[in-house]
């Protein structure tokens, strides 16, 4: 696997293999890999026979106040990780080399961007959208690869892609959980072992919502909503959000949801930590 930390270097050896007619499938993270990103970069490698991926923790999505300064950087391991599972080129720049000034022009995605997530991280998804371009004007790729972890992130960059006409097939993967069900994250890392063993219950709370939704409850969903809130904290988690919306836009459903696909979101924390999750009805 070759390493790149400059935007020029990594263009060039790309436009060799454009030249060679290989397509290109990208997976942009923030390092720190665990075994949802593998799958990811598994899943490119059925896309395209050039997998490139990319670690760099990106400052501007990060609010005051945030973990940006203690997110785990691990670049050793993770570069273990990746060339292990057989992708071809990674792209870790520095700041000096994305940032080389300070940024001036962002991507200011539409309404979607204050809503659920972007409400308790303002201006989260402005810092995401701008990186994400930067990132594929570098690697200019056919096919990037996202997680459905991160729902609301993926339907964003879905968007920014159509509406910028850029000719980039974005791809969803499905969560990738532990045994006990919690959603794979870098963050999981924050969590003391009581709090790890408490982390499943965001999950479990999202099924048994499901449950109840599929059962004869479309008709009750803020009183299951509220349910399944209380049932977080009062096992000590604080709920930022716990919501049922409509998969296409991330709206809140009308009365007759039972003709509108679904989508359960939820963040709270434990602890000091923020674990987010989701779950398609
Ligand atoms: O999902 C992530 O890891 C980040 O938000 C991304 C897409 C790499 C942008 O920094």
């Amino acid at each position: 696997m070759q390493i790149y930390s400059r935007i020029a270097d990594l263009r060039q050896t790309l436009q060799q293999t454009r030249a060679r007619g290989e397509k290109i499938a990208f997976v942009p993270t923030m390092g720190n890999l665990h075994d949802g990103h593998l799958v990811l970069m598994r899943a490119a490698r059925a896309y395209a026979f050039t997998v490139v991926a990319s670690v760099f923790v990106n400052r501007l999505q990060f609010g005051s106040g945030e973990d940006f300064d203690r997110y785990p950087r691990t670049l050793a391991e993770d570069v273990e990780k990746l060339a292990a599972v057989g992708v071809h080129a990674l792209f870790a720049p520095d700041e000096r080399e994305l940032y080389p000034e300070p940024q001036g022009y962002f991507v200011e995605p539409p309404e979607l961007q204050h809503l659920l997530e972007g409400e308790f991280r303002p201006g989260h998804f402005r810092g995401v959208a701008t990186v994400v371009l930067k990132l594929f004007n570098a690697v200019q790729p056919d096919v990037a690869i996202f997680g459905k972890k991160d729902y609301q992130q993926l339907m964003l960059i879905r968007a920014m892609t159509r509406q910028l006409a850029l000719p980039i097939e974005i791809i969803g993967i499905d969560t990738v959980r532990a045994e006990d069900g919690l959603a794979l994250s870098s963050r999981n890392n924050y969590l003391s072992a009581a709090e790890r063993a408490e982390a499943p219950r965001l999950y479990q709370v999202l099924c048994e919502l499901r449950e109840a939704i599929l059962g004869d409850g479309a008709q009750n969903i803020e009183e299951l909503t509220a349910e399944a809130r209380n049932n977080l904290d009062s096992n000590g988690w604080q709920t930022d959000y716990l919501a049922v919306r409509r998969q296409s836009d991330l709206g809140a459903p009308s009365q007759y949801a039972n003709q509108e696909k679904l989508v359960l979101v939820a963040a709270a924390r434990l602890g000091s930590t923020r674990l987010i999750d989701n779950l398609e009805v």
